[in-house]
């Protein structure tokens, strides 16, 4: 792919950016520059380019507005001792846009595409990549959304692809602490046929009534069962789920109806490397209540590439609740440390998962 670079012209300062990069907080500062690249049908992928960070100009007509025709990525840029800066496995968050697209009627961008969009901004915006110490990262949201200005129903005939950044902070200020989870029995995000694999913004739309719920019960976070028979577990608004026994064995969701979590992927190959046997099947809200009431179940944990992982503690529905596993296990914290040693490149990445950007 060729692409053309503007540079900006007003790029933030070094006082005020050393001020951002202190305290990024999440999704909050943008680089200086954003990577966007067109789609027809004709002229398939085109004119791709970096700009300075700004505004788009959408017609009201536009169709991502009206029938939320698009997808996303969400994925991190990390800035090792020697000031190298690499991404994390980024050919998977490329092959799950691929299929995210598929399911969502969008087209292809091909994954060395995507890679070397992805590596473009964060070459020419290094500067914004956090040092590595209290795992402050660079946030990467690449994104595809239908931008032809027409309001029929079908397959937008113009394409935008387009990739932001954002330094994040630590998910853990001021020491780990396992998150709460409500059990919605109300709503569900996935169905048999639907989009629940897929990472486009109606999954998160529709999940943010049930973490509203959520809050209002003193909840963290919210937990969705399956949308046909209301008893297995399937994820949280942003995180995969985790169940250790207390044999070593370790249990995870299927996929099908959740999202294809590349920290859930990660963990499957991490564990088995430590020695645990791993289970992708369904589990019943009932096996998670009996699993920490008799015991058998030590440790739940939550995975995804903001937090890495984060211990699970108490659940809460309407007339019940199951409280924090007593096991005082500690995979959670192992396999975290792990991932994140290989991620900032203190340990060695026998996987090959890194990807060198810079
Ligand atoms: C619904 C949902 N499940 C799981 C995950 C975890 O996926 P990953 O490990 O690729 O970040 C995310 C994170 O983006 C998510 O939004």
């Amino acid at each position: 792919m060729e692409i053309s670079t503007t540079p900006s012209t007003v790029t933030v300062d070094d006082a005020r950016l050393a001020e951002i990069l202190d305290n990024p907080g999440f999704g909050q500062h943008f680089t200086d520059h954003m990577f966007t690249v067109e789609w027809t049908p004709d002229a398939g992928w085109h004119d791709a380019r970096i700009e300075p960070y700004g505004p788009l100009t959408l017609d009201p007509a536009t169709a991502v507005l009206h029938y939320a025709q698009e997808t996303f990525e969400g994925m991190k840029a990390y800035r090792h001792d020697d000031g190298s800066i690499w991404s994390f496995r980024p050919e998977e968050n490329a092959a799950r846009m691929v299929r995210s697209s598929h399911r969502l009627a969008l087209p292809v961008l091909p994954v060395e595409d995507f890679v070397q969009a992805v590596d473009a901004l964060v070459a020419i915006d290094q500067r914004w990549v956090p040092q590595g110490e209290g795992e402050k990262s660079l946030y990467l949201r690449p994104f595809m959304f239908a931008s032809e200005a027409f309001l029929g129903v079908r397959p937008a005939q113009h394409v935008t692809f387009m990739v932001i950044a954002s330094p994040a902070g630590a998910y853990f200020k001021g020491g780990v602490k396992p998150i709460s989870l409500w059990l919605t029995e109300e709503y569900t995000r996935a169905g048999r046929g639907g989009m629940g694999a897929a990472k486009t913004g109606g999954n998160y739309a529709s999940s943010l009534v049930a973490q509203q719920e959520a809050t209002r019960h003193g909840c963290d976070q919210v937990v969705f069962l399956d949308g046909q028979e209301g008893r297995y577990v399937e994820e949280l608004g942003g995180m995969n789920m985790y169940f250790v026994h207390a044999d070593g064995r370790i249990v995870t969701p299927q996929t099908g109806t959740i999202l294809e979590g590349i920290t859930r992927a990660s963990i499957i190959e991490l564990a088995g490397k430590l020695g645990h046997q791993v289970e992708e099947r369904k589990i019943s809200i009932d096996e998670w209540r009996d699993g920490v009431t008799s015991g058998d179940i030590t440790e739940i944990f939550a995975c995804g590439t903001a937090a890495v992982i984060t211990p699970v503690g108490e659940l809460k529905w309407d007339g019940g609740s199951v409280p924090t596993p007593e096991g005082g296990g500690n995979l959670w914290r192992q396999i975290r440390q792990q991932l994140v040693d290989v991620q900032f490149g203190r340990t060695e990445d026998t996987f090959g998962w890194m990807h060198q950007i810079v």
